[in-house]
């Protein structure tokens, strides 16, 4: 069997619910609002879990490579050290995103998280039978972390590119979208201050009208792929209906997370109370 028909054996494990449903009651204890958008990435408008993880593997891997070097003990050691304590904010980061994904992603995130656990846990026994003078132990104990990590990386990985847990769900609609101009309407068939839905061939978008000013967004999240068109309007951002991503109407900006990529805003132009719109030049 293939691995990748391994992995998806686990997204289909009802026994993993439970332990879900667990963690998960753990991790939506983090508040919505600053420190959730910063672990999930929204400043930096990209995911921060794969950018964080990049930090204890790398140290880890310098650190086993160090371990092959006649006297080179101590550095190995601090990276060790330094792996476990950047473990923290990468595992948090990774938390967050996973607490706002589906349950086939969230069962194999479960032992994805496991893995990654045992492996913190070598890590730290390796640090101590370092620390001992232990550093055959702790070479070994190194290794074998080394493994879980590479097995919990492995199904990030599946998450992330199979199940495409991590990207942008509307990228693909910016392509559908045809040039030049398209009327999607009257202007009094959105209503004033909510969201309302057209459609631009295969395209749906969310319009939201705040009088006579007209935005319209891709109306499908680029978080997940909720009906942004069914979103709340709040304040000058539509808010998503399944995880609660904010976007900014005027250009798709994302004011909250989840989300971390921008819903792309088409231009629109209003005239005698028709509404048209189109994907802007600069895309191609
Ligand atoms: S689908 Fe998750 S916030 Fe929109």
């Amino acid at each position: 069997m293939r691995i990748g028909e391994r992995i998806r054996r686990i997204e289909e494990a009802e026994k993993l619910d439970q332990a879900v449903a667990v963690v998960k009651r753990m991790v939506d204890r983090v508040p919505e609002g600053r420190l959730r958008d910063v672990l999930h990435g929204v400043q930096l408008g990209h995911p921060a879990h794969p950018l964080l993880v990049q930090v204890p593997i790398g140290v880890w891997t310098s650190a086993l490579l160090l371990d092959l070097m006649p006297g080179a003990r101590r550095p190995a050691r601090v990276l060790v050290n330094v792996g476990l304590l950047a473990a923290v904010p990468a595992a948090l980061a990774g938390a967050v995103d996973w607490s706002r994904m589906r349950r086939r992603h969230q069962r194999v995130g479960i032992v994805h998280a496991a893995a990654n656990d045992v492996g913190i846990l070598l890590f730290g026994a390796s640090s101590l039978a370092r620390a001992r003078g232990r550093d055959g132990l702790g070479r070994a104990l190194a290794m074998a972390g080394m493994g879980a990590v590479g097995l919990g990386g492995m199904l990030g990985a599946h998450i992330a590119y199979y199940r495409t847990g991590g990207a942008n769900h509307a990228d693909h609609l910016v392509d559908l979208l045809p040039s030049g101009w398209h009327g999607i309407g009257r202007i009094t068939d959105f209503p004033d201050g909510k969201a309302a839905r057209a459609d631009l061939g295969d395209v749906p978008l969310a319009v939201v009208r705040r009088d006579r000013d007209v935005h319209v967004l891709v109306g499908t999240c680029a978080h997940m792929g909720g009906p942004l068109f069914e979103g709340e309007v709040d304040g000058d951002c539509l808010r998503c209906p399944w995880h609660g991503s904010a976007f900014r109407t005027a250009d798709g900006v994302v004011a909250h997370g989840p989300a971390t990529a921008a819903q792309q805003a088409l231009e629109v132009s209003v005239h005698d109370g028709a509404v048209s719109v189109r994907r802007p030049p600069r895309l191609g």
